[in-house]
């Protein structure tokens, strides 16, 4: 008999998972992670519900049930070096789910060597990426751990589960089709599955919870403030979780921070996501916004690229890849500058940056302006351009053509 930590949500799938797993003569010991899903929204507690999460395994014959409240953990080492990054996949998504899975690997090892366990076990699927930032994240953390994935060996169809379930004893709340497949934590909402499989249809508004619908926004615009001591995000005195909890209520609020994208999954194919992260979404506007008013052009130049390679990192599963490493060292040397206010206007599902102020500002009105203060030296522009035009000139005096003239190929 093996001892073995299941990620254990509380729901149909890894219910039948843990009983199955009982059955087989394991001892299955079932972690729940709270990542702030049901509290994402600031003051919505959900503690309780957890608590029952936490019932619900060892009623089903679970040796031991843990609930680890990873909230800060979270938001401080994975969702705030992301930001540090301004990581959006594809230019859009901000991770929320790819962001909590190498978290979750490494509380299903540190769970398993408290336990004595040898294996840990989750109950994704085989279609999807989850699988892969899970089982890579175990991997790089102890290669000796057996990751087992069950639903991937013999897959189970929701009525497969349900007559399980009944068989079993396990509870079944809801037995009509669940009409999305959603994952949540702090950092955003992502939906797919349902009607969202053709990417013509647009999302239904029961595809969304944490924003309002276009009637239900506020008439007015709100402007907010977020504040950055050295590359650390707080909103109104609030830091950590609680900001982005709070960022979550009020840009929701506002309609702020919903996405729709046809993906490139890593396991190959493309898929249509809808996401809804307003905290993130204005926690990342905030960031770029500083970042242009501090950074060199070079350093920003240079860090668009480094940015989305770190995107793709966490997207590809390889969170615990060394480059990621080096890269948040890269993203920590601008930390000690990224200090100063950022200004957003929430209006109609949009957050515009509107004002950005900063002690390190390399932004200077002397120069910039076109009044009777300009400091700017005009003459020296001549001689820039000139040189600026040197290659291109070099190629009109050997009688080349400039690309306008080249035309479409
Ligand atoms: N496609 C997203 C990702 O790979 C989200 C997956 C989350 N799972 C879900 N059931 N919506 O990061």
């Amino acid at each position: 008999m093996s001892r073995v930590v299941l990620a254990y949500s509380g729901g149909l799938d890894t219910s039948v998972l843990l009983k199955k797993l009982v059955l087989e003569g394991h001892e299955v010991v079932a972690m729940t992670v709270d990542l702030g899903e049901s509290d994402a929204i600031a003051g919505s507690g959900a503690q309780s519900a957890l608590e029952a999460v936490r019932s619900k395994a060892i009623a089903l014959g679970a040796y031991d049930a843990v609930l680890v409240d990873a909230r800060e953990r979270f938001v401080e080492e994975y969702a705030f070096a992301a930001l540090r990054a301004n990581a959006l996949y594809q230019d859009v998504y901000p991770l929320s789910a790819a962001l909590s899975r190498p978290l979750i690997a490494e509380l299903l090892v540190e769970t398993a060597r408290k336990y004595g366990a040898d294996t840990v076990a989750h109950g994704c699927t085989g279609k999807g990426n989850d699988q892969v930032r899970i089982e890579v994240a175990v991997r790089a953390i102890d290669p000796s751990i057996i990751c087992r994935a069950p639903l991937r060996e013999s897959p189970l169809s929701r009525p497969d589960a349900i007559v399980l379930a009944r068989e079993w004893g396990v509870p079944v709340t809801h037995t009509t089709e669940k009409p999305y497949s959603i994952d949540a934590n702090l950092w955003g909402r992502s939906i797919e599955a349902g009607v969202l499989e053709d990417p013509w249809n647009a999302p239904p508004d029961d595809a969304f919870a944490w924003t309002a619908p276009p009637a239900r926004r506020p008439p007015v615009a709100r402007e907010i403030v977020v504040t950055f001591a050295a590359a650390t995000p707080s909103f109104e005195g609030k830091s950590g979780a609680t900001a982005v909890a709070e960022l979550n209520a009020v840009g929701g609020g506002y309609g702020v921070g919903r996405i729709d994208l046809v993906e490139d999954r890593l396991v190959g194919f493309k898929s249509r996501e809808v996401y809804e992260c307003p905290g993130a979404t204005i926690m990342i506007a905030a960031h770029r916004a500083l970042e242009r008013l501090v950074l060199t052009r070079d350093e920003l130049r240079f860090k668009a690229l480094a940015d989305r390679r770190y995107a793709e990192l966490i997207y590809d599963g390889l969170w615990m890849q060394p480059l990621r490493g080096a890269l948040d060292a890269f993203n920590g040397a601008f930390a000690p500058r990224m200090t100063g206010e950022v200004r957003l206007r929430l209006e109609n599902g949009t957050c515009a940056v509107t004002g950005t102020r900063s002690p390190y500002a390399l932004y200077r009105e002397a120069l910039a302006t076109y009044g009777a203060s300009d400091a700017f030296d005009h003459h020296a522009a001549g001689g820039f351009i000139a040189l600026h035009a040197l290659p291109l000139e070099a190629v009109a005096r050997a009688g080349r053509p400039h690309a306008q003239m080249l035309g479409a190929p």
